[in-house]
């Protein structure tokens, strides 16, 4: 897969909040397309391939809960380049009460774990993710 696609999920947060359209609505107007999305519930295994850094980490057992607690739309966006950088930049901060105002999570969020939005942290997790939830997108 090229590096101009990265994946996304608006996390049960999100959907459970009616904030999907705007998330996925910004990544529209900054001219990134959507070439994949669906609306999943994520269950433990699959939720310890995608966040594998953070297997034992004291803040996993609330994360996968959280993660797992409802619906999510798992999307791949696509650029023209270093669309996974594009992304986290329109995220903000991982914690919403210091992202910056005019991000997702800075315009959006108080919560640091419930924070809307998930975005690759760089090319290679952008390939490794996308390979998880699409593996058979061309
Ligand atoms: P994400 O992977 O979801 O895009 O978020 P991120 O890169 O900004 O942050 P990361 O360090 O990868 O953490 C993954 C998710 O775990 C939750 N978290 N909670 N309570 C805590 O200290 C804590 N730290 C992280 C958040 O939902 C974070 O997005
Ligand atoms: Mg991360």
């Amino acid at each position: 897969m090229a590096v101009n696609r990265t994946l996304v999920i608006c996390k049960p947060d999100a959907v459970e909040r009616g904030q999907v359209g705007e998330i996925i609505g910004r990544f529209e107007r900054k001219g990134l397309q959507l070439v994949a999305a669906e609306l999943r519930t994520l269950g433990p295994d699959v939720l310890a391939l995608h966040y594998a850094e953070h297997v034992g980490k004291d803040f996993y057992d609330d994360l996968v809960a959280f993660m797992g607690r409802g619906p999510v739309l798992v999307a791949v966006v696509e650029g023209p380049h270093d669309t996974w950088s594009v992304v986290r930049q329109m995220l903000g901060a991982t914690d919403p009460m210091k992202a910056a105002p005019g991000t997702i999570r800075g315009d959006l969020g108080t919560e640091v774990t419930e924070n809307l939005v998930h975005g690759s942290d760089s090319a290679e997790s952008a390939r490794r993710e996308v390979a998880i939830f699409f593996p058979g997108l061309q």
